[in-house]
């Protein structure tokens, strides 16, 4: 008999079991997130049904070519998903990577989420400032609650948007330079800080935790290989196919807010 409560559905008791404990016995693990983490919390993923891409076209709202020929448009689009995402808030999966990040060491937690749940969650379970930014992720695709100027590359927290018309979206106070997102656009690089910490963790780690992500864009899904192919051993918790699938030791089919919290127990 254990003490752990029954496993949703979509993983057997021994397949938990079996992630628990390549979990708890490697020193060193990378934890992959995508949008599917933040599902439960409210937030719609990217690709699936009822995903953004369904609705929406990235070439229109998620280029640099989309900001240079309609600014006024790709801002409105960020200022909507800002509000939808401000009104959100971590769910259990995310408190439990946080308490875990903290608790036991060894773990970094890679995302390529813009959505800053995983820093709210660390700020919730932290002691302090500084522990909180330790369980904080590396962001491999920037954040939607921050601008940075096309001109000068300014970095400020991004406030509220008046996406009215050109005049009004927000300018650079330095340089007076059109504002952007700060994240990252199909056709971009990674910012280089990150990438180098997510492919140093990747190395060193004997298990990689993939979360809620379909492992579909490049070059962040490469962590994920790069991991596999240093030795990590991979769990994948996530409802639907992914591309991780094949080479995952355990595959969790179940939410992450019902799953994360058993296996990093
Ligand atoms: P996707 O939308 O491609 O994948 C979301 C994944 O989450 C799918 O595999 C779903 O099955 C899974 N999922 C849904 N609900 C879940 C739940 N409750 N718990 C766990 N998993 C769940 O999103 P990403 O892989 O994150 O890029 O997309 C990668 C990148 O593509 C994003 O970072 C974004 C996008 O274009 C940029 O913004 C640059």
């Amino acid at each position: 008999m254990s003490d752990a409560p029954d496993p949703p559905d979509g993983g057997t008791g021994e397949a938990v079991a079996g992630a628990r404990d390549i979990l708890a016995r490697a020193t060193r693990v990378v934890v992959f997130t995508g949008a599917g983490v933040s599902a439960e919390s409210g937030i719609p993923t990217f690709r699936g049904a009822g995903g953004l891409w369904k609705t929406f076209r990235p070439e229109d709202l998620a280029t640099p070519e989309a900001f240079g020929r309609d600014p006024r448009l790709v801002w409105e689009w960020y200022a909507w998903r800002r509000s939808v995402v401000a009104g959100c808030r971590p769910n259990e999966g995310h408190l439990a990577l946080a308490r875990w990040t903290l608790g036991r060491g060894g773990v970094t937690l890679v995302s390529q989420n813009v959505d800053d749940l995983h820093e709210r969650a660390a700020r919730v379970v932290a002691p302090d400032a500084e522990a909180a930014v330790r369980a904080g992720p590396v962001k491999l695709h920037g954040s939607l609650f921050h601008d940075h100027c096309t001109r000068c590359a300014h970095r400020q927290a991004g406030g509220a948007v008046d996406a009215t018309s050109v005049a009004t979206l927000p300018h650079c106070p330095g340089c007076g330079g059109l504002m952007r997102p700060d994240v990252v656009w199909f056709g971009e690089m990674l910012p280089a800080g990150e990438i180098e910490a997510a492919f140093a963790s990747a190395a060193e780690a004997e298990a990689c935790l993939v979360i809620g992500t379909t492992g579909a864009v490049y070059p962040a899904a490469s962590v994920v290989h790069a991991a596999r192919s240093a030795g990590a051993r991979v769990v994948v918790v996530d409802p639907g196919p992914t591309e991780f699938d094949e080479i995952a030791d355990v595959k969790l089919c179940a939410r992450a807010g019902e799953m994360v919290p058993l296996v990093v127990a």
